[in-house]
């Protein structure tokens, strides 16, 4: 060597003890540390996760982990992208300083029979549509976080109801985290970056920005009701199918909009072919 500093490998622990062993280690010698729990498939709305962590915290953890708890049996469990090797490269590089690896038995061992179930920001808009899918979220990122032991999380607003969710359930359990929420990442176009677009064939990459552009044009109009409907509108014309929703709500509730002052968020989840779809904007 001539001197020049060697990046070390990034660390992989794919248990709880390897895990615990190394935070312990970060703990003792006064360390703060940042999380980002993540499914995989990692893009640069991710790696912005990571950078924010490492921004607020000593050591940073990420974990992969594609979690059954929340697919439901006809979703996409099995076709998830799943990409490890060029995961970790991009973890490396973004100053990740150990990547959590679960199994499906380290985080559901045999006899496993506990859930988070939330109501407030967990009902409706993904609920009608996704029964299962914020006890699965909740249920493992409560794991995660007893595992990880993080001071900080960060979570992007690309999934905003799931951010508020995060939210109440460190609230309501008294978890002593710090929750960050960070803007969505977006690809040139306007699309929200997702491991999800991965599906889209040519055609439907080519309409999917309709949906942010769509998502603008409603914001910014005076008469939102009638806006959403002419959204729609058009969404089905560039080849959107099935809308599950394009809702109004209260920014921090997720409920109905009661109080003109407070602030609103645009949420909507609609079908590109085989391919589900969710993006959301503030609303001033
Ligand atoms: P996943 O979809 O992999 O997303 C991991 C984190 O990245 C989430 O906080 C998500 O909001 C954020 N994210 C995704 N796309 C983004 C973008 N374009 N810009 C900024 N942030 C973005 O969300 C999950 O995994 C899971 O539900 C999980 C929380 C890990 C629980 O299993």
């Amino acid at each position: 060597m001539n001197g020049a500093k060697m990046a070390s490998p990034l660390r992989r622990v794919r248990s709880v003890a390897e895990l615990r062993a190394e935070t312990k280690t970060w703990k003792t010698d006064g360390a703060k540390i940042g999380f980002v729990p993540t499914m995989g498939a990692l893009h640069a709305g991710h790696l912005d996760l990571v950078k924010r962590a490492k921004a607020v915290a000593d050591k940073v953890v990420v974990s992969i982990f594609v979690n059954p708890l929340q697919f439901a049996p006809t979703e996409d469990l099995d076709r998830y992208p799943r990409d490890e090797a060029g995961d970790v490269a991009k973890l490396e590089s973004a100053g990740c300083d150990l990547v959590y690896l679960p199994t499906v038995d380290v985080l559901y061992p045999q006899g496993f029979v506990s859930r988070i179930e939330m109501s407030g920001p967990a009902q409706g808009l993904e609920t009608d549509f996704r029964p299962q899918f914020f006890s699965g979220v909740a249920t493992v990122v409560m794991k995660l976080f007893h595992q990880v032991g993080p001071d900080v999380a960060v979570f992007g607003e690309k999934d905003f109801q799931q951010l508020a969710v995060i939210r109440a359930m460190v609230r309501d359990f008294d978890l002593p985290i710090d929750i960050i929420g960070a803007p969505t990442v977006r690809e040139a176009d306007g699309l929200a970056l997702s491991s999800r677009n991965a599906y889209l064939s040519p055609d439907e990459r080519a309409a999917a920005p309709e949906l942010q552009r769509q998502l603008q044009v409603i914001a910014q109009s005076d008469t939102l009701e009638a806006a959403i409907e002419q959204a729609k509108a058009a969404l089905t014309q560039v080849g959107f199918g099935k809308i599950d929703y394009i809702a109004l709500r209260d920014a921090d509730t997720l409920g109905a909009l009661t109080d003109a002052t407070r602030a609103k968020r645009l949420l909507a989840a609609l079908w590109l072919g085989k391919t589900r779809l969710i993006d959301n904007i503030g609303v001033v």
